[in-house]
This record gives C-alpha cells, structure tokens and sequence, in this order.
C-alpha cells in the first residue's frame, strides 16, 4: 500500500513541475528562486542580451558586435570569459573594431551554458554546445 501511495506522490509532483515548467510566455517573477524548470538560453538571451545585441543577433553598427556570424565567437574560451566578466576596450568582429564596454553578466554556470548554446545555434552560426562544466571551468580561470 505505502508504495502505491509513494508512487501517487512522485507523479503528482512530477506533473507540478511540468505545469509550471512548460510554458515560457515570461511571467515577469524575475525574483523567484531558480526553478528546478530547465533554463532556456532563448529566455536569457531575450531576457538580457537583446537590449544590445538585438533580436537577430546582429547589433548595432559601431556601438554593439554582431553574435550573428561572429568570428569572435569560434575561440569558446573568450566567448565564455566575455559573457561571465564583461569587456570593455577594444575588439574586433568580422574585421571591425569596436571600442565599446560589456558590462560582466549576472548569471550561473548553467545560464551562461544555455543562453551560449542558444547564440551557437541560432543566428547563422555553425551550433556548438556549452556545458556548464565548461563555463566553471572557465570562469576558475578569470
Ligand atoms: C549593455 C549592452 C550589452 C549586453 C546586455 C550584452 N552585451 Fe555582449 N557586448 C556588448 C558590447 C558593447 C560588446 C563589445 C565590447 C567592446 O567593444 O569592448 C559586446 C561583446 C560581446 C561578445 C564578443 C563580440 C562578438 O560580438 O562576438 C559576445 C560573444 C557577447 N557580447 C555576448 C553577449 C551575450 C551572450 C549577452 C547576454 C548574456 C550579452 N553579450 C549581453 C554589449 C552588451
């Protein structure tokens, strides 16, 4: 009997999870501790990168680099360090310099991975995964 009661519970809260989980229409509660919802890099990347990078990737010219087909991005050790502490001075995209500042970005290990993955598989670019391994294993280094 307890194992049938037990196995009531674990559907019961599996299902609570995928209730509050499964759509991502922003429900602006951007002070709820992190849900054990998986994060989504399109979600982080509308929620903080598109403010500069814009919706397509593309920037704006001479202010913000294009993520869009970016030759920066090829070296994933520097796209990772980037994103974690920020950057300001110069930098060249696709043969363009920008002088500009990146603030550091506030996120953990698992949304720098995601929105990364995100930017990798969107945007024209080739689509590379980002493990949260890899952000931690980065920012250890900075
Ligand atoms: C406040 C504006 C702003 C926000 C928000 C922002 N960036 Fe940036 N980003 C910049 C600027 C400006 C640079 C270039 C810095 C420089 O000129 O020194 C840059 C450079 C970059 C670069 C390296 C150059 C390139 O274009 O490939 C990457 C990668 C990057 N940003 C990713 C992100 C990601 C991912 C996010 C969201 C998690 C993000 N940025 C949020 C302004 C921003």
């Amino acid at each position: 009997m307890k194992k049938v009661h037990l196995a009531a519970i674990a559907i019961a809260g599996i299902m609570a999870i995928y209730s509050c989980g499964g759509n991502n229409t922003q429900t602006e509660t951007s002070n709820a501790p992190a849900t054990p919802a998986k994060v989504t890099g399109d979600a982080i990347y509308k929620k903080t990168c598109i403010t500069c990078h814009q919706a397509n990737g593309e920037g704006l010219p001479n202010t913000y680099p294009p993520l869009a087909k970016s030759d920066f991005i090829s070296d994933k050790e520097k796209t990772i360090a980037q994103v974690i502490k920020g950057y300001s001075g110069e930098l060249t995209v696709n043969g363009k310099k920008y002088n500009s500042a990146m603030p550091a970005q506030q996120l953990t290990d698992e949304e720098v991975a995601a929105v990364l993955t995100y930017v990798y598989g969107n945007f024209g670019n080739g689509g590379t995964s980002v493990t949260a391994d890899e952000v931690k294993a980065v920012r250890g280094k900075l």
